[in-house]
């Protein structure tokens, strides 16, 4: 064989069997490439489609039969996206803190945001909308230097004629087992799909949903990987495709000890649902959610918290608000967001923490008002100067019980004033004098004194 007719069956079998590149990525490859999502803290989740008329839920609610199907799908004549701003969204987006926004560009209902050439049901093709609504948004988001684009594709696609079922009780359409070549009709369809939101938009995350209806070899989901990562290898993908993503997500609560996933992030809704509800009115209140941010960051996660825009393309006031306050928060406290990593275990103080890259400046995160003082306990490194982020104070302590002969640390009472408190969360920089080191111990008795 001569050189050139084997190159040309070399790349002949590699592009049939596009290799997954990230098989083979060392630990450290994949730090680097993780490393955006790991500093990123807050992303903004956007759920829009013909749910946001309002009336019901994002596509379960045909699914559980809450609702007909016909009576569901007819909500697509109200989505007219007439009052969407693409730019305002980004802007809002950009103004709460936020580095990452992952939008939905099809929920379970099958219903696309952009031109899809693969399929009748879209935006363009069947709303009075009549136009694709995803790349306005996309050349938004790219127009930010600080944003990362994520997109949101659901395996799941209900009402297709090739899914094998559209109700959560029932019978199902067919049997994949029985019908392969029906099957893999849908999984084409989905490749297809997938294919032209890679090409388009070329994301920095995909945030995939539904994959816990089949396997990951039903849903080939080494191979949906492999074909995203052709083109865009430094993509990271959401654990939802059955084991064979980049980072967990937890959903709906923030974990209550630190996940042994080295990324994580806890999606949220800001009221009960993901998508608009006109009926939903169960706002969490901004010490929540900001509880709930800066919970996520002392446990090593991002928070990915959630809007829902009307089909008109409006944001309920509401959610506005929410963001406008932690943008409020994180730009005032930004050198204890971004770059910072997990804090320490519980017990040491009250309060959330976390730690500067270099590990010697210790962040404590105080959601409520001490009664005069705070207490720092089990921190061998020496504290050399407290501040409150944000503010240009510096507050003074006692160290009490710090005796030569224990090797049990002396214990840290920072003096917080009212007056240098936070509305929402205050934040105080524990400086030290070398990277933190700490004491784990339950104490010790005497063994000489003077
Ligand atoms: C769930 C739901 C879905 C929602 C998603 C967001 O898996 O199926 O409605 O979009 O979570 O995390």
């Amino acid at each position: 064989m001569t050189k050139r007719i084997f190159t040309i069956v070399l790349f002949s079998v590699f592009a049939a069997f596009p290799v997954n590149v990230t098989a083979q990525e060392t630990p450290e490859a994949k730090a680097e490439r993780m490393e955006w999502f790991s500093e990123a803290k807050l992303g903004i989740f956007i759920h829009w489609g013909i749910y946001s008329r309002g009336d019901w839920s994002e596509s379960w609610a045909f699914h559980n039969k809450v609702v007909s199907v016909e009576d569901y799908f007819a909500q697509e004549k109200d989505f007219t996206a007439d009052r969407y701003d693409p730019k305002a969204w980004v802007e809002l987006i950009k103004e709460s803190g936020a580095r990452y926004t992952v939008i939905t560009s099809k929920h379970h209902d099958g219903f696309a945001l952009w031109d899809t050439g693969a399929g009748d049901v879209s935006s363009v093709k069947s709303s009075p909308a009549g136009r694709d609504v995803l790349t306005p948004f996309v050349n938004e988001v790219r127009a930010q230097k600080e944003l990362k684009l994520g997109i949101y594709f659901s395996l799941i696609d209900w009402p297709h004629p090739d899914y094998p079922n559209i109700f959560r009780v029932g019978p199902a359409k067919y049997d994949i087992e029985k019908e392969p070549a029906r099957w893999q009709r849908f999984l084409d369809f989905n490749d297809a799909q997938l294919q032209e939101l890679n090409g388009a938009y070329h994301p920095d995350l995909y945030w995939f949903d539904g994959d816990w209806e089949f396997s990951s070899d039903q849903w080939k989901a080494p191979h949906i990987v492999s074909m995203l990562r052709e083109t865009n290898p430094g993509v990271i993908i959401n654990s939802r495709i059955q084991g064979n993503g980049d980072y967990a997500t937890p959903e709906l609560g923030v974990p209550v000890v630190r996940p042994a996933d080295r990324w994580w992030e806890t999606c949220m809704t800001i009221n009960d649902s993901w998508g608009f509800r006109k009926q939903d009115t169960e706002f969490k209140s901004d010490m929540t959610i900001l509880r709930m941010f800066v919970n996520c960051m002392s446990l090593g996660g991002n928070l990915l918290l959630d809007i829902g825009p009307r089909a008109d393309g409006t944001i309920p006031d509401e959610e506005v608000a929410v963001l406008k306050m932690l943008g409020r928060w994180i730009h005032k406290h930004e050198e204890a967001v971004y770059p910072t990593r997990a804090g320490i275990p519980d017990g040491h103080v009250q309060g959330y923490t976390t730690l500067n890259k270099a590990g010697d400046i210790l962040y404590v995160y105080l959601p409520y008002t001490p009664n005069e003082t705070i207490e720092v306990k089990g921190i061998r490194s020496r504290i050399k100067k407290v501040r409150v982020v944000g503010t240009d104070r510096e507050l003074d302590w006692n160290l009490y019980n710090d005796i030569d002969w224990s090797e049990v640390p002396g214990v840290y009472y920072i003096n917080v004033p009212k007056d240098v408190l936070d509305e929402h969360i205050t934040v105080l920089a524990l400086e030290l004098d070398s990277p933190l080191k700490l004491y784990r111990g339950s104490g010790q008795v005497i063994s000489y004194n003077d």
